[in-house]
């Protein structure tokens, strides 16, 4: 587990929702929508969120699972989960405090696992994202789907440029000032232009065992949705 992380996460807690939609321009609310319908497409009975923080996305899972799906929400950080367990949404849920790395989950049991915003966050190197995908891997369902939203890295070269830019001069000054995190916002605001384009990410999950993985970039490729099937 990485307590650097841990630290981070439970310092921005509080007003990570408000920061996230402030940053974004409010994008992040239509991003997860649109992973929420290609993770639910696939139906199934047992779906899991893994590092869930406070359970935004899960609250877009529920409102596309039918009353016979059971969503399970796991996250390391207690500030972050804690906020996600009092969601009127999400009373239905079960909630898990685990390190995404080492899940207390049996092999092939899970339809559907969604990760959002937070590959970025767990992964300094191709080896350790490969041996995270290893994990989720391992629990999904033969034929079970994971779907992967995170930022990426814009083709276009001048709005790579301006989202990096941007990233490096109003994220780290504005989350600092409105969370009151010194380090939180600059540790974010590092990690984004370092993650991997759409299509390397792409090979990172074929070679962690999945098949058929499809990505869709959104918002000029500032983020992109991957769904791989093991
Ligand atoms: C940027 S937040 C994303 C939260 C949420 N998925 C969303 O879309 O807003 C990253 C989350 O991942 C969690 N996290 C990071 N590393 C983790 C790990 N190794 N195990 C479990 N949770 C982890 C953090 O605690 C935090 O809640």
């Amino acid at each position: 587990m990485s307590k650097g992380v841990l630290k981070v996460f439970s310092e921005v807690a509080h007003l990570y929702e408000l920061v996230n939609h402030i940053l974004t321009f409010g994008l992040d609310i239509p991003w997860r929508k649109k992973a929420a319908r290609v993770a639910a497409s696939g139906g199934g009975s047992l779906w899991l969120e893994v590092c869930s923080g406070t359970g935004e996305m899960a609250v877009n899972l529920k409102e596309l699972a039918t009353p016979q799906t059971r969503i399970i929400l796991s996250d390391f950080s207690m500030p972050m989960i804690s906020r996600a367990s009092k969601k009127v949404e999400l009373r239905e849920a079960s909630i898990s405090l685990a390190d995404s790395q080492q899940l207390p989950f049996p092999d092939n049991i899970f339809d559907l696992i969604v990760i959002s915003f937070a590959t970025r966050n767990i992964t300094p190197t191709q080896e350790k994202l490969t041996e995270f995908f290893r994990e989720f891997h391992r629990i999904l369902k033969p034929g079970g789907r994971f779907v992967n939203l995170e930022t990426s890295q814009p083709s276009s070269t001048p709005i790579r440029i301006a989202f990096r830019l941007y990233t490096k001069q109003v994220v780290k000054l504005v989350g600092k000032i409105i969370s009151g995190s010194k380090t939180g916002y600059v540790y974010l605001a590092h990690t984004i232009p370092r993650f991997f384009k759409a299509d390397v990410l792409s090979d990172i999950l074929y070679e962690s065992g999945f098949l058929k993985v499809k990505y869709i970039t959104m918002t000029f490729g500032a983020v992109a949705i991957h769904r791989a099937v093991k």
